[in-house]
């Protein structure tokens, strides 16, 4: 069983195919939740997880499970994932890879006729990316207990659809039962520079930043942009932009990995010759430290107020999501590490920048995180890019960790 490897041309085949689903002209993928593309996604998936012989069942937030029977009818299921959904300039392989990882991982076993005694689960969790929807990481967060279903099925996209109508929409409204998962393992392309930097071919994920997103609104006041006076304006895009740089200052003043981003503004009336006078916008702060990632929001919170004086605006801060900074259970993460060196992987410890499905499961089962190098560090851009090689070695080490875990008879 040392021997056992997965098929590397069958994974990257099928996460080819998976990406003709949704392609964008750039080579990515647009596959936003709980749209036409991401049913096909899901379809796929399904399919493909029915003619690895496993059972496939939906809950009710949408998250797939594609179970393969383990010979301890009793033990809970050790299981594999990540996400199907993607950015609106989304990659081939963020999310895509750990989903298409764990049914190589099904195929080979099943090519090999190694049993396990508890049972293997893939996993494709609903709406990870929280860009149509937020909270971010909702499917995994429902299954995790951390949001209510009634709670997630009623937020709306910007166009004011809500997630339990799109959900109904696409079919994936499941009526599956919850169940416990013994263990869980994604596996994930690294979405920075450091693999690929030191020439690593595994990342050991220790855990994720913890994360605070914000819904902000910035009000003034629409007038005429020729008769008013500067100094008498209340101009909300003034207001947001200073935010914005408020934002970078904050998390370049930080230590503990701190980051701060703003990635969605509208403007309105959004019209040329109009002074705006409402504008909405996000905030995404991380630290790998609780207590800093309070302070840096304390600082905003101090920096809104003295931007409301200085621009003469209104600025609300409603926090949209929270959570921790979260560690990965020490057995799990050791069984990927010894799974990297017994394959004879160049590896290292590595904490996670992005938020994951992971972050959530880790709340009820013990979970650890496999990372491959991506090109130049590159995700949420279409021109996210990963070896054949590299990817092939993280499923190898997703498919030994799982094993352990499930406990693998051979035939
Ligand atoms: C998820 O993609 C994140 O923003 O970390
Ligand atoms: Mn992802
Ligand atoms: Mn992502």
């Amino acid at each position: 069983m040392q021997e056992l490897r997965i098929n590397a041309e069958r994974l990257w085949g099928s996460l080819m195919e998976l990406a003709r689903i949704g392609a964008t002209p750039k080579g990515g993928v647009k596959r936003l939740t709980l749209t036409e593309e991401d049913r096909q996604a899901r379809d796929l998936f399904a399919r493909w997880a029915r003619e690895a012989g496993l059972s496939v069942s939906v809950d009710p937030i949408g998250n797939v499970f594609a179970r393969r029977a383990g010979t301890d009818p009793a033990a809970a299921p050790v299981a594999m994932g990540s996400h199907l959904d993607s950015q609106p300039s989304g990659g081939k392989f963020d999310g895509a890879y750990g989903v298409m990882a764990g049914l190589e991982v099904i195929r080979s076993l099943n090519d090999a006729g190694v049993r396990t005694r508890a049972p293997l689960e893939v996993v494709s969790w609903t709406n990870e990316e929280g860009s149509r929807f937020t909270p971010v990481m909702m499917g995994s967060g429902v299954f995790a207990g951390v949001f209510t279903l009634e709670h997630v099925r009623s937020q709306k996209d910007v166009d004011g659809v809500a997630v339990g109508d799109a959900l109904r929409s696409i079919g994936y409204a499941g009526s599956g039962a919850s169940h416990e998962v013994g263990a869980y393992l994604e596996a994930h392309i690294e979405q920075g520079p450091v693999l690929e930097a030191e020439g690593k071919t595994i990342g050991v994920v220790q855990g994720a930043l913890g994360q605070r997103w914000y819904d902000v609104t910035v009000t003034g006041q629409d007038a005429h942009a020729g008769p008013t006076p500067m100094e008498l304006r209340q101009d909300a895009l003034l207001g947001a932009s200073r935010l914005v740089q408020e934002v970078n200052r904050i998390a370049r003043g930080f230590p503990d990995y701190a980051r701060g981003t703003v990635g969605f503004m509208q403007v309105k009336p959004n019209s040329r010759n109009v002074i705006p006078g409402e504008v909405r916008t996000t905030i995404d702060f991380r630290n790998a430290k609780a207590p800093t990632l309070e302070a840096m929001c304390a600082e905003l919170e101090r920096a809104a107020r003295g931007i409301e004086a200085e621009c003469r605006v209104r600025i609300e801060l409603r926090e949209n999501t929270y959570f921790k900074p979260c560690e990965f259970d020490a057995g799990m993460v050791a069984r990927v590490r010894d799974a990297a060196a017994g394959l004879g992987y160049g590896h290292r410890d590595i904490v996670s920048g992005a938020g994951h499905d992971a972050v959530y499961v880790a709340r009820v089962a013990p979970t650890a995180m496999i990372f491959v190098p991506c090109e130049g560090g590159i995700s949420h851009n279409e021109i996210e890019s990963a070896t054949p090689a590299d990817l092939a070695a993280g499923c190898n080490v997703l498919l030994r960790a799982a094993l352990h875990t499930a406990g693998g008879e051979t035939p």
